[in-house]
């Protein structure tokens, strides 16, 4: 090993902090701690993972258990895509793989919701194999150890990185030195304030012998916020209220909704609302009731949502599904137990607040 790994190991030894997940290193244990931690503060994750193991103790109890329990047990944490990747890959692993985690990298990177980060964090730190990893954390340490230029998801320089966290992987101590620089991240290379002072690569480290630290990963500019105007609406009738489940393919996949979409050129909300039903249930809904206008924003989008009552005119009474895989009709005290989108979620909430607006139903 050379200075630079003997420093960052000796330095992960005395200041790593003791996590659940650090007991055993047992496979399940490092996959699902690493699929919790991605996108979660580790307080947070610590707290989620002691419950998801206490409930979950091993793979075969997650394919034992409904849907709705593992999802109720990652609420809060969101990104819910993780906890159906996590039932899905349990249930490969149990039907294909004798209900093991394969110490194979291809073949973990097949599962769901395991990409290259996981793959590497699993044969690293479960399997103590040499292979690499990166993580946010990492992509800064070494936009700071080599004094990068462009942004760390720049193309090249990404590819860089990978390149560099292979290379400086030392030979059977993956499992050390790949959850050493994460925690150098976590602890010491900060995105703010990096506390070189006690840093033990610090004079290895390019930009801060350049004076650069705090200059450095440099920012990427933002993406173009995109302004998008959508409506809505909530199609009464007996006092039941119309939702249905979207596809499960796409974005909110499996998500409940009230239907609706975007404003076509030239359209106005109300004119949107009455094709939208068309084109998604054949149903030919009128008597338009304004609700409230609910703001909201997903990744580059900024949404203003229209949102109506509407009821049915003459015609077809049920629909007949064009983009979605379910329907039903629900009381408004019913809706708390379907799992909606962050916008129409706001609607309900309005809704919950503006009681006496459910109570004329
Ligand atoms: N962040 C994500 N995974 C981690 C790990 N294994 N150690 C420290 N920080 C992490």
């Amino acid at each position: 090993m050379n200075t630079l790994q003997q420093n960052i190991i000796a330095w992960f030894q005395k200041n790593g902090r003791d996590l659940p997940w650090r007991k055993t290193y047992a496979p399940y244990h490092i996959w699902i701690s690493e699929i919790m931690l991605q996108q979660t503060q580790m307080e947070r994750a610590v707290d989620y993972f002691n419950r998801w193991m206490t409930r979950f103790p091993d793979i075969l109890s997650i394919t034992r258990a409904s849907e709705e329990e593992v999802m109720k047990l990652w609420e809060g944490l969101g990104y819910y895509s993780r906890a159906r990747n996590i039932i899905k890959t349990a249930g490969i692993l149990i039907t294909e793989f004798n209900g093991k985690i394969p110490a194979d990298h291809e073949e973990l990177l097949k599962l769901p919701g395991i990409g290259k980060y996981t793959a590497g964090a699993i044969m690293s730190i479960a399997f103590n194999r040499d292979y690499p990893l990166v993580d946010a954390n990492i992509e800064r340490i070494f936009a700071r150890l080599f004094n990068l230029a462009k942004p760390v998801k720049d193309k090249k320089t990404h590819a860089y990185i990978w390149r560099k966290a292979s290379e400086l992987v030392p030979k059977n101590r993956a499992r050390l030195f790949n959850q050493a620089m994460m925690e150098l991240g976590a602890l010491v290379c900060l995105s703010r304030n990096p506390r070189c002072k006690i840093c033990p690569i610090q004079r290895e480290c390019q930009a801060f012998c350049l004076g650069l630290a705090s200059k450095r990963p440099v920012l990427q500019e933002p993406a173009k916020t995109v302004f998008i105007e959508m409506a809505t609406g909530i199609l009464q009738r007996e006092g039941k209220l119309f939702i249905q489940k979207r596809k499960s393919k796409g974005v909110w996949a499996n998500l409940w909704e009230f239907p609706g979409g975007r404003l076509e050129p030239g359209e106005t909300p109300e004119m949107a609302l009455v094709r939208e039903y068309e084109e998604e249930t054949k149903l030919a809904v009128g008597n338009l009731q304004k609700i409230t206008t609910v703001q909201h924003s997903y990744t580059i989008y900024r949404v203003t949502l229209h949102c109506y009552f509407c009821s049915l005119l003459d015609g077809r009474h049920e629909p007949v599904l064009n983009t979605a895989q379910e329907y039903r009709w629900v009381t408004p005290d019913e809706l708390s137990r379907y799992a909606f989108p962050a916008g129409h979620r706001k609607l309900i909430q309005h809704l919950q607040n503006n009681f006496d607006m459910l109570q004329k139903l």
